[in-house]
């Protein structure tokens, strides 16, 4: 049983290291230059929503008048943390829409022509680093059981 357990995850790795792009690679929450960067993508592009220190728009669990939902915070408070790195990435870069119901309105824009890849990470992973160890831990768990895009979900890979 082993060995051929071995030889598909070889077979995997070979597909996955070939023609195909990457998926995301973790994001670091201890990589300081990135994290330096993501500071000031973040107060620049994320905080007028998000809050300058990731708090989120006031009541924001009450939709507002235009039936959209408030920012949440990116604290530890709110439910960033719930969702895995590739998630995240694929949610700052083309928006929430492509993971949620058809015809879904939202007010949280798609990032893909304004910050490249690099400047996605380091918002994530400076937006990480403001999590209690604790949190990280529970994260790092939510991305152990779902390291990749289901099949077929519009996610992290292109
Ligand atoms: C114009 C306001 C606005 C800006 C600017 C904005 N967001 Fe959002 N963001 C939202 C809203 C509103 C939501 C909730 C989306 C929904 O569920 O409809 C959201 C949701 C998210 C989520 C999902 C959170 C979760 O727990 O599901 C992430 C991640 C996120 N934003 C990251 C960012 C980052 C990073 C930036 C800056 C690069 C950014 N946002 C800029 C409004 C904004």
């Amino acid at each position: 049983m082993a060995p051929v357990t071995v030889a598909a995850g070889v077979a995997l790795l070979a597909a996955c290291t070939g023609a195909e792009p990457p998926t995301p690679p973790h994001i670091d929450p201890h990589d300081d230059a990135l994290v330096a960067l993501g500071e000031q993508v973040y107060a620049q592009h994320c905080a007028v929503c998000h809050g300058v220190a990731l708090e989120g728009q006031p009541d924001w669990r009450r939709r507002l008048p235009s039936g959209r939902l408030p920012a949440p915070p990116h604290d530890e408070t709110g439910h960033t943390w719930h969702h895995p790195d590739w998630e995240l990435y694929a949610m700052v870069r083309d928006g929430v829409t492509p993971l949620a119901p058809p015809d879904y309105e939202t007010d949280m824009p798609a990032y893909e022509d304004i910050l490249d890849d690099r400047e996605i990470r380091a918002v994530l992973a400076y937006i990480k680093a403001q999590w209690p160890e604790h949190i990280l831990e529970m994260q790092e768990a939510v991305n152990r059981r779902q390291p990749e895009p289901p099949e077929g979900v519009a996610g992290s890979s292109r």
